[in-house]
């Protein structure tokens, strides 16, 4: 019997499964499943991630003394049940068909759960099982983690079982709710109304509705808060749900949306992006930003708060934690990396720890994340013999030679797979699972987009930048370690001072470091920091020195569509299917044209476009 206290955390059935492990209140890992099956947002049991989390810890199941479960599955079957009888008849056959899977699956969820879980541990203690509340699990990975000893925590999403939009108040262990706005009226849903509006895919499409923002002109925000939503000065608001069909329908929004706004539905597979979604994009962006806003100045009003923790899917949306920072209503803000419902895993085991438990805790200077880097590695062995299978052609060499090369690829304009240690937990590739470029070439944003992403090719690119150099080239006077924050590029970089939104315009050189800047100057930052990321600090003090350039461009390395790469067998998977030039795994690197062009994939059309 091991004399620690472990917790399995465990977020699923919704979107997102994915599992965390503490030890003695110590983050020791958290991954997601979608990495190991290789569904995009996979909402199965976490079995691949559970195995992991044990098996490197090198515990079996007997050895954890508590499995939390982020939300309460009889809330949420309720508000299902309240929500068709509040609409009814209307939404009789959707109320059917997830009645089905919910009195299949989630209703009995225990007995799901336990069934899982006995086959990890037959003699599985059914009494370690715990039911955490889905925005309470949110804020608990907001603020635990966090470097405040007091702070307030707004946690905004799509739904939970009832809950929206939670204010809280953390102290020291203590979190305690304070404030609650319920289901229908959710900013996370309003914003996924607008996505599915514009034709992207909602709970991933999001991102893409961001980015699509700064080509428009809001001229639809009055329009929206006059008809689609009353909001009131502390950012609590109602949204008037005879425009909205998610509460019956499948469908976010159906033909008093569009009549509203005088346009259709736009179709995903339509090649064209209007001007007119562009500037629904822009105006949804700007109620939004105003709507986090009023919610968390208000609060910070009556709370008298100088620290903001932030969680939920709304805390993704880095424009508005920019614009947070950029009002200076708070002294310090953070926001959980995995802010998603994946995270939840990591807050409900947090919350069993502080609150449960009532253990103390004691905040890092920096947080407690570990830079995010919490998920699986690969020892240079296990590259190797995977490389060796996969028929790779690669050269060995130390580390040192392997970031000069590597930065001298970059410099002349190639794009490299960057895969280095622990894997990243939450959406954002952080330079370890990355594919990287010159943000100097202004052909790269389109050629990354287009040839290695397969992906619409207005969406911008983020900078990951020496985190000493950030003040010189943005205007952002914190660290932003997790790439959660907008920042406008410096002046002084800018070769023109004109805002030009036609999408034509993309491979117009707006400063220095074309590939990161938007339309608006805008840029979507990371700061890398010697302490949390020493390798990928190392690659770019490198490039610096050939360039004078102190960041690169860093998305995510997958194409759209596909998880993450997780093992060097995906990332090589995906730089034969790409046209990626360079990969580069622990010590190994492989150049595309020495390999076997037998082994090329047709890549494309292996996963369903997102
Ligand atoms: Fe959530």
């Amino acid at each position: 019997m091991s004399s620690n206290i472990y917790i399995l955390g465990i977020s699923a059935y919704y979107h997102d499964s994915g599992a965390s492990l503490i030890r003695n209140g110590e983050i020791v890992s958290s991954v997601q499943e979608e990495r190991f099956t290789r569904v995009k947002h996979d909402a199965s049991f976490p079995a691949n991630s559970l195995s992991y989390i044990l098996e490197q810890e090198n515990i079996g199941l007997s050895d954890i003394s508590y499995v939390a479960f982020y939300d309460k599955p009889f809330l949420k079957f309720e508000r299902l049940l309240e929500t068709y009888l509040a609409f009814a008849p209307r939404g009789f056959w959707t109320f059917c068909q997830s009645m089905t899977v919910w009195i299949k699956e989630k209703l009995f969820l225990r007995s799901v759960l336990e069934k899982e879980l006995v086959k990890f541990d037959s003699d599985f203690d059914k009494t370690k099982l715990f039911f955490g509340h889905h925005h309470r699990s949110h804020a608990a990975s907001a603020f635990f983690p966090s470097p405040f000893e007091d702070a307030l925590v707004v946690v905004l999403d799509g739904v939970g079982e009832w809950s929206t939009a939670t204010v809280s108040v953390g102290h020291k262990n203590k979190l305690t709710m304070i404030k609650e706005l319920k289901f229908p009226h959710s900013l996370g849903l309003l914003y996924s109304s607008f996505t599915y509006y514009c034709g992207f895919k909602v709970n991933s499409g999001e991102y893409k509705l961001m980015g699509l923002a700064p080509y428009g002109e809001p001229i639809y925000t009055d329009l929206i808060k006059e008809k689609l939503i009353d909001l009131k000065e502390d950012g609590s608001f109602w949204l008037d749900q005879n425009y909205f069909t998610y509460c019956y329908g499948l469908a976010m929004v159906g033909k008093q949306f569009e009549d509203l706004f005088g346009q259709p539905i736009r179709r995903p597979e339509d090649e064209n992006m209007s001007q007119f979604y562009m500037d629904i994009a822009a105006s949804i962006q700007k109620v939004t930003e105003e709507i986090v806003e009023k919610v968390v100045s208000s609060a910070a009003k009556e709370y008298g708060q100088k620290n903001l923790c932030l969680a939920g899917g709304v805390a993704l949306n880095c424009v508005s934690n920019g614009k947070i920072i950029e009002k200076k209503i708070f002294k310090n803000v953070w926001i959980q990396p995995a802010s998603g419902d994946a995270g939840c895993a990591l807050g409900v085991a947090l919350d069993v720890w502080h609150s449960y438990l009532d253990q103390p805790r004691d905040p890092l200077k920096t947080d407690k994340m570990s830079g995010s880097y919490l998920g699986p590695e690969y020892t240079e062995k296990e590259i190797r013999e995977s490389l060796i299978k996969s028929g790779a052609i690669f050269d060995e060499k130390p580390f040192k030679k392997i970031v000069t090369e590597t930065a001298e690829f970059l410099s002349k304009g190639n794009a490299v797979g960057w895969f280095q240690g622990k894997m990243e937990f939450g959406p954002r590739s952080l330079g370890n699972r990355s594919i990287l470029g010159d943000p100097r070439d202004p052909k790269t944003q389109s050629r990354l987009n287009l040839k290695i992403k397969f992906r619409e090719s207005f969406r911008p690119f983020a900078p990951s930048i020496l985190s000493e150099h950030v003040k010189s080239w943005f205007r952002l006077d914190c660290d932003s370690p997790y790439m959660l924050l907008v920042a406008p590029v410096d002046e002084k970089k800018r070769t023109k001072n004109v805002r030009s939104a036609d999408l034509k315009d993309i491979n117009h050189a707006r400063s220095s470091v074309p590939a990161i800047t938007h339309v608006d100057f805008s840029a979507r930052v990371q700061t890398v920091h010697k302490e949390t990321n020493p390798k990928f600090h190392k690659l770019i003090s490198e490039f610096y020195a050939l360039t004078s350039c102190p960041m690169v461009v860093n998305t995510s390395f997958n194409v759209r569509g596909e998880p993450i790469v997780l093992s060097p067998e995906d990332a090589f998977r995906c730089f034969m299917g790409t046209n990626l030039d360079v990969l580069v795994i622990g010590n190994f690197i492989l150049k595309k044209t020495e390999q076997d062009q037998d082994l090329l994939v047709n890549y494309l059309n292996e996963f369903e476009l997102d």
